[in-house]
């Protein structure tokens, strides 16, 4: 297993994730641990990116998400299904992108820096296991781009760590 990240010479958004792709199937591909490789997940993309917070929240019942392994500042512990970008993610079971968090209707700010958003749940027999949420200090930071790769990204942890989904 890669004990270090292989990443691109040039800047280029979707040239760094198709780099990633292989490094994290290849790293997650090394443990059944959820746990251990959602905090590999997150530093890998805290490294890539240099996001200002990147990491997951788990739905351990059917009514909250609790905050799970991540890179970057204090984070709230707990967010109900339905509230903020993660509960909305979680509870809609859907991708959502904020391009500017102050202008989404019940966002809640663990970080007065965090300017825009990306959540992504990962969906397993119909059930919401956890979602990843990136915040970026930078006003509309996420596009399709994004959207993509990490979709992809949570297929990759679907597929190792929740088998049974094809
Ligand atoms: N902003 C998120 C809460 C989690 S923190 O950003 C780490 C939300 O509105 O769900």
């Amino acid at each position: 297993m890669a004990e270090s990240l292989s990443l691109p010479m040039r800047n280029d958004k979707e040239e760094i994730y198709r780099a990633l792709l292989p490094q994290i199937k290849a790293v997650i591909g090394g443990s059944d641990d959820l746990i251990a490789n959602l905090a590999n997940v997150a530093a890998i993309l805290k490294q890539a990116f240099d996001f200002h917070w990147v990491g997951f929240y788990r739905a351990l019942s059917s009514d909250n998400l609790v905050l799970g392994p991540f890179q970057g500042p204090l984070a709230c512990v707990t967010i109900p299904f339905g509230k903020g970008v993660c509960g909305m993610s979680a509870g809609e079971q859907r991708t959502i992108v904020v391009p500017d968090v102050d202008k989404f209707q019940g966002h809640i700010a663990c970080s007065s820096l965090s300017k825009s958003e990306i959540v992504v749940p990962l969906v397993h027999n119909g059930e919401t296991k956890l979602v990843l949420d990136i915040d970026s200090d930078v006003l509309n930071d996420f596009d399709t781009i994004d959207q993509t790769y990490l979709e992809q990204i949570i297929r990759l942890i679907q597929l190792q760590n929740f088998p049974d989904e094809g």
